[in-house]
């Protein structure tokens, strides 16, 4: 057992490292592009992205979200705020990518989805060309992009997951979320095997819930996939998230001191202070999004 203040040590050069290790760029091409997952439906995805976007913030990265959930998009009633543009006032070309940027709690800049988002994947040629270059505008002023998707493997949330440099599966301990989880990133894989995948175990009870969890994935994607999927971290179980919904501020900002948002912060930590391993060979940030984006879309 560590005792507290070798795990406040921990903390405390974990916190040093990440302000310290910036995401390279330049090579990578600018923001690393994030996308948040899930097999199974209401586990948690929208206030993880939501509450880890804010955590990289307070971390001094550069943070956008963007919703990426046609069905249920809902991250700015997360945060109590209206959207006044979204996706489809960019494609039509009434307002550049800057003017559609909202800002939302915690001034945390997010793209709304909306209606605009269905027709992203029917692009004619020219409009493909057009949200790419809207989008490598804004990717070079960001340290990450996070697209917040649907749940299960709708054409459009694999559209997202496979553009995107890593994939974030989130899960709960519940042996449906568990399964539905690992029939995700088994389909995934099938399709697009390099998309790196990390996971995220939301609502446990305790740690070693969260361990066993995502051991409980990771063999089956070792023996069955041959795949190593490490786990990214995970968020407690707590009423204060609920609380948070139903008030409309993220958890994080309107219960700092919650388990979840201590989870959310120490993940957020451990993230940006491990080594950035992205495949060599494989174009990635804008460059990967750009090129995989157009290589599903044709
Ligand atoms: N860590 C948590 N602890 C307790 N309840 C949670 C937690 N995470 C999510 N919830 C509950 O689950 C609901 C659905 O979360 P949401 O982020 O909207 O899921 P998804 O985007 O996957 O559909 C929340 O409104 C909240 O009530
Ligand atoms: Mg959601």
């Amino acid at each position: 057992m560590m005792d507290q203040a070798q795990s406040l040590r921990n903390l405390m050069s974990a916190k040093a490292r990440a302000l310290e290790a910036r995401p390279q760029d330049g090579e990578h091409g600018g923001a690393k592009f994030i996308a948040v997952t899930s097999g199974k439906g209401g586990v948690g995805k929208s206030n993880f992205t939501l509450n880890f976007a804010l955590a990289l913030q307070r971390l001094g990265r550069r943070v956008l979200v963007f919703d990426a959930d046609i069905g249920m998009a809902n991250i700015d009633v997360l945060m109590g705020v209206r959207s006044q543009y979204n996706l489809s006032h960019l494609l039509s070309g009434e307002k550049e990518i800057g003017e559609i940027i909202e800002k939302g709690a915690g001034s945390l800049p997010y793209i709304a989805g909306g209606s605009g988002l269905s027709s992203l994947f029917s692009l004619s040629e020219e409009d493909l060309v057009y949200f790419t270059t809207q989008i490598q505008k804004i990717a070079a002023d960001m340290d990450y992009i996070l697209f917040d998707t649907g749940a299960g493997l709708s054409k459009e949330t694999l559209q997202f997951i496979m553009s995107s440099d890593e994939c974030i599966v989130v899960t709960t301990p519940e042996p449906t979320a568990i399964t539905d989880a690992y029939a995700l990133i088994k389909v995934v894989h099938g399709l697009e095997d390099t998309t790196a995948f990390k996971l995220v175990v939301n609502r446990a009870e305790s740690q070693r819930e969260a361990v066993q969890t995502a051991d409980k994935i990771r063999l089956v994607t070792s023996r069955f996939l041959d795949l190593d999927i490490p786990m990214l971290g995970f968020v407690s179980d707590d009423a204060h998230v609920s609380q948070s919904v139903k008030k409309q501020v993220p958890f994080s900002i309107n219960a700092p001191g919650c388990h979840a948002a201590r989870d959310i912060q120490n993940l957020a930590m451990q993230y940006v202070a491990s080594p950035d391993v992205r495949q060599e060979g494989t174009l990635s940030g804008i460059k990967g999004f750009i090129q995989k984006w157009m290589r599903r879309t044709k």
